[in-house]
């Protein structure tokens, strides 16, 4: 009995050993959830570790991910422009340009439809499609990971966040998507607002920050939910700053772009996109799914006189048989003064979003 003990325990160590040579242990990220925020959904196949986020913000700044090694996820969604392209239409690395502006990519985490016209479900999945796409990187999947497994550097850290060198487009995808994961926006003063009405507890800090809002900016706020004023809380509210859903904000009345018809062949969904955010719209023009208007200014005479109908229009423009909701030049100041609010500079310049090399 005595011997069996000593050669069980033997074992035990002998496997415990092993273990830890052949097994790195990977540190779980402590991602931290808004007071104010639903909880993330993350799929439990693809928890976050430190390895897992800091693996996947390398890739996304790697231009050998692109067919010529010129071009990064980064290249058209740079961090200074809210993770989006400052130009209309993004230029692939054949000098082709697409027909759509590129999307701010912030607070990811809580969405559940990816590209203008929802085309992908998850996260995991969307992130496979610019590697491979001819008039973006235009690189095959296989070819890129070639490229990255003669690196060492990239060795190891496939090693350290998935405990495999065989690694593949899958746990690339999983990295990257941890990274977006990490791309939490909830520091603008907007936040300080919205918590003070919804009654959500204040620091000391905050608490200065909310004295600082101006009688305008509230004016602003005001404004943006009321429907006898600007209206625009019906898509854009909550904490998220947009609702989970698609819709023809009376753009064109003979669209060129299908937007979400293209994916279900609904002509009742035809010109609905999908309803972005609006933090941090500061920086993310142009604006639309197509870029067509250059500054905030143009967005807003939008909504006030430019709205053409068409059949898929939202009922939630209000006033769109009149145009819009016809400001007049204070109510649009005190309405600009407000989406200034949603600029979130801790976001912008957070040290760990940028380039690592
Ligand atoms: C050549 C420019 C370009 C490159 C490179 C690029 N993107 Fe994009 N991205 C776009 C455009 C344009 C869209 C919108 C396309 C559409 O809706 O059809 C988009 C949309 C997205 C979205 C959807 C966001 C949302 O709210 O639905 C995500 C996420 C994204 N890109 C991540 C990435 C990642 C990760 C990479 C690198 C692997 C990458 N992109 C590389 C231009 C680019
Ligand atoms: C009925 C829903 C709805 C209402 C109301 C609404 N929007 Fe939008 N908004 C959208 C949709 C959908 C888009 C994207 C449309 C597209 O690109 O085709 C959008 C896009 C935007 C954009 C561009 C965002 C980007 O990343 O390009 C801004 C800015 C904006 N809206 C501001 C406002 C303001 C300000 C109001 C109120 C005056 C308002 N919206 C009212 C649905 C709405």
């Amino acid at each position: 009995m005595k011997y069996l003990l000593v050669i069980f325990v033997f074992i035990l160590l002998f496997l415990g050993c092993r273990k830890d040579k052949v097994f790195f242990e990977t540190t779980p990220y402590a991602l931290e959830i808004p007071s104010h925020f639903p909880q993330m959904q993350i799929p439990t196949e693809n928890q976050l570790t430190e390895e897992g986020v800091l693996l996947g913000r390398f890739l996304f700044y790697e231009k050998r991910l692109s067919g010529d090694n010129s071009q990064s996820c980064a290249s058209c969604h740079s961090p200074l422009a809210a993770f989006s392209d400052p130009n209309q239409y993004s230029t692939g690395i054949d000098g082709i340009q697409g027909d759509r502006n590129s999307m701010a990519l912030i607070n990811l985490g809580w969405q559940t439809f990816f590209f203008w016209d929802g085309r992908e479900k998850t996260l995991e999945e969307q992130i496979l499609q610019p590697v491979i796409n001819p008039i973006e990187m235009h690189e095959s999947w296989k070819n890129a990971i070639n490229k990255l497994k003669a690196d060492e550097k990239y060795r190891n850290l496939f090693f350290r966040a998935f405990n495999t060198q065989d690694f593949d487009s899958t746990h690339a995808s999983k990295a990257i998507a941890q990274f977006l994961r990490t791309l939490v926006s909830a520091t603008s003063k907007y936040d300080i607002m919205y918590k003070s009405i919804y009654g959500f507890t204040l620091t000391p800090q905050e608490n200065t920050i909310l004295a600082s809002v101006t009688p305008d900016e509230w004016a602003g706020y005001d404004l943006f939910k009321s429907l006898n004023g600007a209206d625009c809380f019906h898509c854009h509210n909550g904490p998220l700053m947009q609702i989970n859903t698609f819709s023809n904000n009376g753009l064109d009345a003979n669209p060129l772009d299908f937007g979400r018809e293209l994916v279900t062949n609904n002509p009742n969904d035809r010109a609905k996109f999908k309803v972005p955010t609006l933090r941090n719209i500061e920086f993310s023009a142009p604006y639309m799914h197509d870029g067509r208007f250059a500054t905030l200014e143009e967005v807003i005479n939008h909504y006030s006189s430019g709205i053409q109908m068409s059949a898929t229009i939202d009922p939630n423009i209000e006033y769109a048989s009149q145009g819009g909701v016809q400001l007049d030049a204070t109510q649009k100041s005190l309405l600009m003064k407000f989406l200034l609010t949603l600029t979130d500079h801790e976001f912008i310049n957070n040290p760990k979003f940028q380039d690592p090399n």
